[in-house]
């Protein structure tokens, strides 16, 4: 039986990977965080399968533990701070985490090096943030680098060091440059499930209002449970390399809001919606669109679920999670 060890196993990807890997015969090692993490009972609840093991991408003491734990064939390192606007407010964590704490993840690889006919495989959590201010549209595995927050600026990081470890070192190390993928099991705190949330509550009658920064700026959003099949698809690859994972559309937050609230039958957001500047980012990422062809033509991969069909799925979902919500405080 193969085994995985995924770190970020209380995010969205993390718990998306962890059922991808279970259906793939995987046993699962999820690290975390914290001696007392207030997210990882409800995930054990509803994935009994994942075996935790405590770690911090702050303390490489502890990941070596946790890759000796674990004895993994493969390791994910989707753990980080996360949240762009965060970032610019916890610079230095952010750094330390999303960024060092590829480096240490990395070390902690070497160190216990699994067996050298079965060296472990490394998978880093890229991200279309690096891109910034981009230079070229669409953006591929070979557009330079213009970060626009503390957490791209991170990530650069860690991706460039899981690059110089595959060549310094001949570990079996890529990365996959990831656009933006969203779903039910998103963070409230990004836009698309701020959306998604905000609408099913304002249909319920549990809200009136919903406030966002900039309407404007475009991303390339697609369904995490695609995702992570790219993720696992890279780590089978022959050789290790990074690949960019887009949908190749991309839309503003204007169309998202057209698509949620049409979805509970409102057809002008404009009476619900407002906007205040405290949402708007000392910088912004104007456009994303990525181009997977790489992804396609040497893994196979394709994304499945189309941009209405996401949209309709997070919306469906949280009507029927706040309804069940506001039934249980009747
Ligand atoms: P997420 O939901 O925000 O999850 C982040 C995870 O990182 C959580 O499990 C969190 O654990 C963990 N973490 C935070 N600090 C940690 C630390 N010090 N040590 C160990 N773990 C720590 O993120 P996601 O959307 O699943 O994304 C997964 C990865 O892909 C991230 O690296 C993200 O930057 C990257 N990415 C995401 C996207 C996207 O659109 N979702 C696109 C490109 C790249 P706690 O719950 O314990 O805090
Ligand atoms: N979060 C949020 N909240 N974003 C808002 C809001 C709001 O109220 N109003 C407008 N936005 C805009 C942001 O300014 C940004 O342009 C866009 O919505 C998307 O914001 P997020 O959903 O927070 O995602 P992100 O694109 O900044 O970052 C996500 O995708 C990256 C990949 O490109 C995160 O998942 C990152 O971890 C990931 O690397």
């Amino acid at each position: 039986m193969p085994r995985a060890l995924v770190t970020g196993i209380t995010g969205q990807d993390g718990q998306h990977l962890a059922e991808l890997l279970h259906g793939e015969g995987y046993e699962v090692f999820g690290m975390v965080k914290g001696q007392n993490n207030p997210r990882i009972a409800g995930v054990l609840e509803e994935f009994p399968f994942i075996e935790p093991v405590s770690g911090d991408l702050a303390d490489l003491s502890s990941l070596v533990k946790a890759v000796e734990v674990a004895a993994p064939d493969e390791v994910y390192n989707l753990g980080a701070v996360s949240f762009v606007a965060y970032s610019f407010s916890h610079a230095e964590l952010t750094a330390d985490i999303s960024g060092l704490g590829v480096l240490r993840m990395l070390d902690a690889v070497r160190m216990v090096g699994g067996a050298t006919n079965n060296p472990i495989r490394f998978y880093q959590a890229s991200t279309s943030e690096m891109f910034g201010e981009v230079r070229e549209v669409p953006q591929t595995e070979l557009t330079p680098y213009h970060p626009r927050s503390p957490y791209g600026c991170a990530k650069v990081f860690g991706h460039y060091i899981t690059m110089n470890y595959r060549e310094s070192y001949d570990m079996f190390a890529c990365s996959g440059i990831l656009f933006n993928h969203e779903g039910p099991r998103r963070g409230l705190e990004f836009v698309t499930r701020k959306i998604t949330n905000a609408v099913a509550r304002i249909k319920l009658g549990l809200q009136d209002e919903l406030v966002l920064g900039n309407l404007d700026a475009k991303r390339d959003w697609g369904y995490a449970g695609d995702y992570v099949r790219a993720m696992w698809l890279m780590l089978q690859h022959d050789t290790p390399e990074d690949f960019v994972i887009a949908t190749g559309e991309t839309h503003t937050i204007r169309e998202f809001l057209d698509l949620a609230f049409a979805e509970v039958g409102i057809d002008d957001w404009s009476p619900f919606v407002r906007q205040d500047p405290k949402f708007l980012r000392p910088a912004e990422v104007d456009l994303l669109i990525g181009d997977a062809s790489k992804a396609k033509e040497k893994l196979g991969w394709v994304p499945e679920v189309s941009f209405p069909d996401l949209v309709s799925m997070m919306v469906t979902h949280d009507l029927e999670h706040e309804a069940a919500k506001a039934h249980l405080h009747d």
